[in-house]
């Protein structure tokens, strides 16, 4: 029997922050084999680096040309685990604990927001998507990083559907946190993710919408396998 070429593909997942992207992007890479980027972990490694570097100023705003100049010191790196998962490296340190704390998601948007800073995480990002095959989250990917991706999905769920499982979810890491304050992050972050002069977050034309507030793990890993076959071609 002819067997038919199969190429792989890029997936691109943007949306909100806590829309479920992070869990879908790894649940699928994970389901048909292919490599998972979270490039929001790339914006939170440079926001550590500030934080212990004491890159800000005296008003708590990022200090811009500081960071832009410490670009070429910061690497960030990904090594997957014996157990399949992935964690972030910060010049070679695991730092995947320390990226997901409140002290960091309080203060990545504005640094998320430095063009320079952009500029470098997408050229990483356009590396390591060279030879697809790789299911990618953020906020730009379909329209600025991989414009020409086979897939590209935009996840939408209300602020408060998702402050609810950051919420959930950081309580079950025994962190001592309130809803009040984590919806307020969630907004507060919507807010400059989505108003930012530099690649803000919009749905590309291109990409299929997903509200997925009244779905289940499974149901939305089913929707989004058939998405992935018709965009293959299997
Ligand atoms: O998805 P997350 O919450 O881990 O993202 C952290 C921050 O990084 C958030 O403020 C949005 C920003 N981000 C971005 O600007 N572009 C991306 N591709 C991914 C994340």
């Amino acid at each position: 029997m002819e067997q038919t070429q199969y190429s792989p593909i890029i997936i691109a997942i943007d949306g909100f922050s806590s829309s479920g992207k992070s869990t879908m992007a790894r649940r699928l890479a994970a389901t048909v084999g292919y490599r998972y980027l979270d490039t929001g972990a790339m914006y939170r490694a440079v926001t550590l680096y500030a934080l212990d570097h004491g890159l800000f100023l005296p008003d708590n705003t990022p200090d811009t040309s500081a960071i832009i100049a410490a670009l070429p010191s910061i690497h960030i790196d990904f090594a997957v685990q014996p157990d399949g998962t992935q964690h972030t490296l910060l010049n070679g340190k695991d730092v995947e604990a320390e990226i997901r704390r409140l002290r960091v998601s309080e203060a990545v948007s504005p640094i998320a927001a430095i063009a320079e800073v952009r500029h470098a995480m997408v050229a990483k990002q356009q590396e390591l998507g060279r030879d697809k095959g790789i299911v990618v989250d953020g906020r730009d990917i379909g329209t600025v990083v991989f414009p020409d991706a086979e897939l590209k999905i935009y996840v939408d769920a209300s602020a408060e559907t998702r402050a609810r499982r950051r919420f959930k979810e950081m309580v079950e890491k025994g962190a001592a946190v309130n809803y009040e304050e984590v919806l307020a992050n969630v907004v507060h972050r919507d807010h400059i993710d989505s108003t930012r002069a530099e690649s803000p977050l919009r749905r590309a034309d291109d990409a299929i919408a997903l509200d997925n507030s009244e779905m289940t793990l499974e149901e939305q890993d089913a929707w989004l396998l058939e998405q992935f076959r018709r965009a293959a071609g299997l």
